[in-house]
């Protein structure tokens, strides 16, 4: 057995695969349009584009149009500050809403605060972003339970 059990761990050494990102690639399920800015809405983008299955990406995300809806938020600026409030890097929504920025044109120091704009619409995130990459880490579309937090959002339309 403790043969057995040293074997496995170089193994586990060995081998590049992580299973816990598979898995958490897996659960996005399939492709159904063209890999391409206008995919995967809503999903976490930089969980792939880490620059081994696509391209790196300094940050990655999805804007919608109002709270809970799936219509997209186009031509919004999402805009990275660092914590004195100054703009790191900035980008536009596409027509479903997805941003992104290369690694290779956004150095983004961490932590930051994302602020979304459209018009005279703003959202700002209040607390900090440390670590994560894409806004879908923690902004899973889902009512808001323990780690995970609604959809980013504007008001488009709204009062
Ligand atoms: C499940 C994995 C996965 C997720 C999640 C994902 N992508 Fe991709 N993406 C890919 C793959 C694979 C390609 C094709 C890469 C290639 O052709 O080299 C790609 C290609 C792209 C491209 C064209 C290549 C480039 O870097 O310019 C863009 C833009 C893009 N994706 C944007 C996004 C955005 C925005 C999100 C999140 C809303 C996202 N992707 C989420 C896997 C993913
Ligand atoms: C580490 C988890 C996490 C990540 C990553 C994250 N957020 Fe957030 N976000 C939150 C939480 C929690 C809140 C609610 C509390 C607050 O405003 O700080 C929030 C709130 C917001 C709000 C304000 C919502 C409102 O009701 O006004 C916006 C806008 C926002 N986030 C945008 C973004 C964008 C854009 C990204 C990606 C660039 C992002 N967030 C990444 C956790 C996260």
């Amino acid at each position: 057995m403790r043969v057995l059990s040293i074997l496995l761990v170089s193994v586990g050494a060995l081998s590049c695969a992580d299973p816990v990102r598979d898995d958490a690639i897996a659960a996005l399920g399939p492709e159904t349009s063209t890999p391409g800015p206008t995919h995967r809405a809503g999903q976490p983008c930089a969980l792939c584009h880490d620059g081994s299955t696509a391209p790196e990406f300094a940050i990655g995300g999805t804007v919608f149009a109002t709270q809970g809806s799936l219509d997209p938020a186009v031509g919004a600026t999402v805009e990275l500050d660092d914590l004195q409030g100054n703009p790191i890097c900035s980008t536009l929504t596409n027509s479903v809403g997805n941003f992104f920025l290369h690694a290779s044109s956004c150095n983004l120091t961490t932590p930051f605060k994302p602020r979304v704009i459209l018009g005279d619409l703003e959202a700002d995130m209040s607390s900090r972003v440390g670590r994560d990459r894409s806004c879908a880490s923690c902004h899973k579309g889902i009512a808001p339970t323990g780690k995970s937090v609604e959809g980013v959002y504007l008001n488009v339309g709204g009062m």
